[in-house]
Formats: structure tokens, sequence, C-alpha cells
């Protein structure tokens, strides 16, 4: 098992690179599956996701040439064969679940495992069922599976109302009205950039669609799509790490270059309070710069759907805000209970102290390096950002879980300066 060793203090000067975004390229893996010809898709980022999804898809019959280095996927659904998605490999990623919209989209059938919950709490899949059934979908719940079918082979196409608005199911209610004879409606669609991108790929396939990037998204079914090539977007979580990491680590006065992110996928809300803390935003050809200010401002952020704060940006705005000199809190709305990292935090000195569904932080209390643990992806980089101010040596155990949705962290901050290396360990052994 991996851990992370992070000897805090140096400042992050230089630049930080955005790898392509994780929660975008799943649901255009899924797209490919629903053309019976080669897709190549581009900036996929070197993950454990991205690996576990391959082999989800595989197991259809699909033939997939990845060449993680070269950031390429090329997906050939021509083989499909199989309408499967297991419970070995859907219980690592709850994404998976993508294949009920997939295989019922271009089979008019499925059994996919429903999907483990996440540290903090159940993940319900309720819409995405529901949604499916508005397409006349027969669903049956078998052993821990999803047991679906297309009376006739094919989806008829169907209305629904999203309550709350849903990343996932909208993309997986896509996914299956692509196909399906007639139109669709998704009232109350979700509008994150993930979603958008992901249903520029269908259009390019061929799909009919009005209303993408509004909440209510209309689909026409179409009898075939075509394969294409596309590029996927910038990770919009992984950049607003970054520029959180440059307020929390950079020198002030001095600026930190973030390349290849879009800080317009990051939402108005977190753009605004991220400069309201006094932290200064330049922008240059293909990259952007972060200064930080001489004193950090805390400013209290409340998370919700996009194009609101991020609830994945929740934890790391935690570490910046016990930074600042003064009191803030971060409220979330998305997830309840998502808060796991806080024991951690507190274990290091940060005074953050959970109230219902709100964390209340005590900025400008100094930072001790000690031993934490991760418990999800974006809990786990929290403790790294925290390391990085830390007096002493911080240990960041069960880095899997960071591994999910970060590509090569420690080679980019150690290239922006951060004293942070990558150790080998026995959980049962490790002293530390
Ligand atoms: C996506 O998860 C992301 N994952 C999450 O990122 C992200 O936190 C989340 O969207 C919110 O932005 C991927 O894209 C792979 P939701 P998803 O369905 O689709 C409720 C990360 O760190 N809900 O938009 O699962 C749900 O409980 C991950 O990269 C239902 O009630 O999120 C939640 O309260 C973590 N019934 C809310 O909707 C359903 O059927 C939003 O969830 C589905 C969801």
């Amino acid at each position: 098992m991996d851990k992370l060793v992070v000897r805090g203090g140096n400042p992050l000067t230089g630049s930080l690179t955005v790898s392509g975004s994780k929660n975008t390229a799943l649901p255009l893996m899924s797209a490919a599956l629903l053309t019976d010809g080669p897709v190549t898709l581009t900036n996929i980022p070197d993950l454990k996701d991205i690996h576990t999804f391959r082999r989800v898809i595989e197991v259809t019959g699909t033939t997939v040439d990845h060449a993680p280095d070269r950031h390429t996927m090329t997906l050939d659904a021509g083989t499909l064969s199989r309408a499967e998605a297991p419970y070995e490999l859907v219980k690592r990623m709850r994404a998976s679940f993508y294949m009920l919209g997939a295989l019922l989209g271009r089979m008019g059938k499925a059994r996919v495992s429903l999907p483990g919950g996440c540290a903090w709490g159940p993940r319900p899949v309720d819409l995405h069922i529901e949604g499916m059934k508005a397409m006349g979908a027969e669903i049956d719940l078998d052993q821990g599976y999803v047991v679906a079918s297309a009376p006739g082979g094919r989806l008829s196409g169907g209305r629904m109302r999203l309550e709350p608005s849903s990343v996932g199911a909208t993309i997986n209610i896509a996914l299956a009205a692509a196909l399906a004879r007639g139109g669709s409606v998704i009232e109350n669609a979700a509008i994150e950039p993930d979603v958008v991108h992901f249903c520029q790929m269908l259009e390019a396939m061929g799909a009919r669609m009005s209303g993408v990037g509004t909440r209510t998204l209309e689909i026409e079914g179409v009898d075939r799509l075509e394969p294409v090539d596309f590029e996927n977007c910038p990770d919009r979580i992984e950049m607003g790490t970054y520029m959180i990491a440059a307020a929390i680590a950079g020198r002030p006065g001095e600026a930190v270059e973030i390349r290849n992110g879009r800080t317009d996928h990051l939402g108005d809300a977190f753009m605004e309070a991220f400069q309201w803390t006094g932290t200064r935003i330049g922008k240059g050809d293909g990259h952007i710069t972060v200064t930080p200010p001489d004193e950090l401002r805390p400013v209290s952020v409340t998370t919700g759907i996009y194009p609101g704060f991020p609830t994945d940006l929740q934890a790391q705005w935690t570490v910046l805000m016990a930074r600042c000199a003064g009191n803030s809190k971060v409220h979330e709305t998305v997830y309840p209970d998502r808060f796991k990292h806080i024991p951690e935090l507190q274990r290091m000195g940060v005074n953050a102290i959970i109230v219902g569904d709100e964390v209340v932080i005590e900025g400008g209390k100094p930072i001790q390096g000690t031993s934490v643990m991760s418990t999800d992806l974006r809990a786990s980089v929290s403790l790294v950002l925290a390391g990085m101010v830390a007096e002493g040596e911080t240990h960041v155990l069960r880095v899997y879980h960071l591994d999910r949705g970060y590509e090569r962290l420690e080679e980019k901050l150690s290239g922006a300066g951060i004293d942070i290396t990558r150790v080998s360990y026995d959980e049962w052994a490790d002293p530390s």
C-alpha cells in the first residue's frame, strides 16, 4: 500500500498542469458503447478509475486500446455482445452504473450491479432507475443487480423530472434516450460542464438534442449513432484544487501558473469566493496565474449543484480557511456527512468543528504534521494540502483513494517546489 510523505514549509512555486477530467472521461467512454465502430478519446487522464472502467467495458466484449501515457483510448463496441456489468468491478467505482443507460440504449437490455455506497453515506440511484422506467424499461432488482429490458428491444422516449438535479442520472438517462424511439425530456437536468461536454460528444455522434446546458434537456432518439474522435475537457476539480494549493502555499505576491485548466468550468460561486480571499487571478495564453495576498481573508461558502460552489472542493476549501486570519463556515448541502476529513485535520491542529451540515473553522492556528488517513478522493487531497503548510512531516496513508482522481500528484507538486514523496508501507507494521 502507498502513502505520501509531505515535509511542510516549502513554498509552491512555478507551475502546475491540469490533466483531463475524470468525471467527463467516464461518460465519454460510456457514449462509445452506443455505436458499432472505433471511437478515439484524447486527454483521458491516467487514473485508477479510468482503468477500472475500462475493465468494466471490456466485460461486454467491447475492445479497448488504451495508451495511458498518451492519454488516449480507442473503444470499438462493434464487438459488444454481453450486456453485463459485474459487482466485483462496479463496487470499485460508482460511475460504472452508466453501463445501465449505455447497454439499455444500445442492446435493449442490461444486467448491472447496483453501485456501492461512498464513505460519506449511501449514494442512491433511484433517479436513474425511474428515468429508465419513464422510457418504458422493465426493471427488476435481483440479488444486488438491476436487470432491465426494453419491450420489443428498444426504449421509447419519456419525460422525467430530477429532484434533486443529478449529474449521474442526467448522463445515464441521456445514454439510454439517444437511441430510443421518439423524444425524451429531462426536467431539472444537471448542467455541470461534465454533462455539457458529454452531450456535445453525443451530438457529434449524431444525437439530436436541444437545451444542452439548460435545466430542460430534450433528446430526439435516432436509429444509429456514428463513431467519432473526441477530446476530453480538463478536470475542473483538479483546477480548483491547484488554485487553492497556490493560495495556501504560494509566496505572497508571487504568481503560480496553472496550465490547461478552465476557470469557466468552476462556476461563479467558487471564482467569487476565491477572489474574496484576496488572492489575485491573472489570465494568460492557455494558463492562469494565482498570486496569494500577504494575508488571506476568510470567506464562508455553501456548496451546491453547478454553478454553485462544488461539493468536490469543500474539503480543500476548509484547509484554505484554516490558513486565514479569522473564522469562517463551510456549509455542505449536496452530500450529508461529507466531513470524514475533519477528524484527520483536527489531528493536525486545524480548529474545525462540525455543527450539523456545517464546519466552523477558526483560522490562523499552526498546523502540525502527523500521520493521517485518507477516506475518500477529495478528503485525501485536503490532507496533502494541509501537509504542505504543516510544521514537520505528514504521512497521508491509503493514497489509493487519491490515485482515483489525481494523476501523478506527487510528481506535479514536487515539480512546483513541494517536498513530497510516495512511499510503500505495510499498514500493520508501519510505525508512522
Ligand atoms: C457526480 O456524482 C460526481 N461523480 C461526484 O464527484 C460529484 O460530487 C457529484 O456529481 C456532485 O457534483 C462523477 O461524476 C463520477 P449526483 P453523482 O447524482 O452523479 C442525489 C468525485 O469526487 N441523488 O449529482 O453520483 C445524491 O444523493 C465525485 O469526483 C439521488 O437522490 O452525483 C446527491 O445528494 C464524488 N438519487 C445529489 O443527488 C439519484 O438517483 C447529487 O448527486 C442520484 C443522486
